[in-house]
């Protein structure tokens, strides 16, 4: 049976797993991103991880990375979240650590590529994901065209939508981005905005539940903003099936039906699509990753 490595970089860590073809963990290993340390503590970081989970059975690595992802190169041409992401050959320096074939893409569209095969979008064929965490990720997946990529494999990157026109800054160099209002790190902002007090996401939710003024602001105005653009990709992509998944989603009883119940008011073809939670929260990403290295082998 093949087995691969999957690894997902994600913006505060880095999971590693070896993956065989029915998507089982066999083994997993976790570090610190360290992304505002620049790339040589990052490749650090994930040459640690291949070391302790390289055997002589593995026959090739899938990477997901957020950012622009040339994929048919495995080169990142623009990466907000990561220090010195920009520009790096990831393909080539990971096959020179590792001396095995390493495939590279975006890592929203690595999680959609888990839950298509494992997870919520089993069985569909038209599918839109978002991914709620460091960043707002994007991927778009047909069954006839597969991952839509775009022409400079920039396609596809939804949380880079404009939602609030002249809004506020963006890792991506744009203003008003819907990543700067439905993300994690916006969630954090935000509350820090009202109180000066610098909470994690989690945190937040709580305080909101418990009736804290300033938490509920930010939650409303996080689960109205996701309304709001998920109604947009709903009217541009008429998908059969929208999945929410991302870090956030760990504390989606805080929020969801909220979002849900927004969405109804504000889509006017609300009834024409299925918006489900992602089934694989800290999973997908190795998953997915383990799954494109094991079908682009095949396709080499
Ligand atoms: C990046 C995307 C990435 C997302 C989630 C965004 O800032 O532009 O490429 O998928 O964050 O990590
Ligand atoms: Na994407
Ligand atoms: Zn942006």
């Amino acid at each position: 049976m093949t087995k691969t490595i999957g690894l997902d970089i994600g913006g505060t860590k880095i999971q590693g797993a070896v993956i065989d073809e029915n998507g089982e963990i066999l083994k997993t290993y976790r570090l610190e991103t360290c992304a505002r340390e620049g790339k040589d503590k990052v490749l650090e970081n994930i040459s640690k991880i291949i070391e302790f989970l390289k055997t002589d059975e593995i026959e090739a690595i899938g990477v997901g990375t957020p950012g622009f992802i040339d994929s048919e190169n495995g080169i990142v041409t623009f990466a907000g979240n990561i220090d010195g992401w920009t520009g790096l050959n990831l393909k080539k320096e990971l096959e020179k650590i590792s001396g095995l074939p390493v495939f590279v893409e975006n890592d929203a569209n690595i999680a959609l590529v888990c839950e298509k095969w494992l997870g919520a979008g089993k069985g569909y064929n038209d599918i839109v994901m978002i991914t709620i965490g460091t960043g707002l990720g994007g991927a778009v997946y047909n069954e006839k065209m597969g991952l839509l990529s775009g022409s400079n494999f920039q396609g596809a990157e939804l949380g880079h939508i404009i939602l609030h026109p002249d809004g506020e800054y963006c890792t991506c160099g744009q203003s008003g981005c819907a990543e700067s209002y439905c993300s994690g790190t916006a969630i954090v902002r935000h509350y820090e905005e009202l109180t000066r007090n610098e909470l994690n996401g989690q945190e937040i939710f709580k305080l909101a539940n418990d009736d804290d003024e300033n938490a509920k602001k930010v939650i409303e105005r996080f689960t109205s903003d996701l309304a709001w653009f998920l109604t947009s990709l709903r009217n541009i992509f008429d998908p059969q099936l929208i999945i929410v998944g991302g870090g956030v989603i760990n504390s989606k009883d805080f929020w969801w039906n909220e979002v849900l119940e927004n969405f109804k008011k504000y889509c006017h073809l609300s009834d024409k699509i299925e918006i489900k939670s992602a089934k694989f929260l800290n999973e997908a990403g190795v998953i997915g990753a383990g799954r494109i290295a094991m079908e682009r082998l095949k396709n080499e």
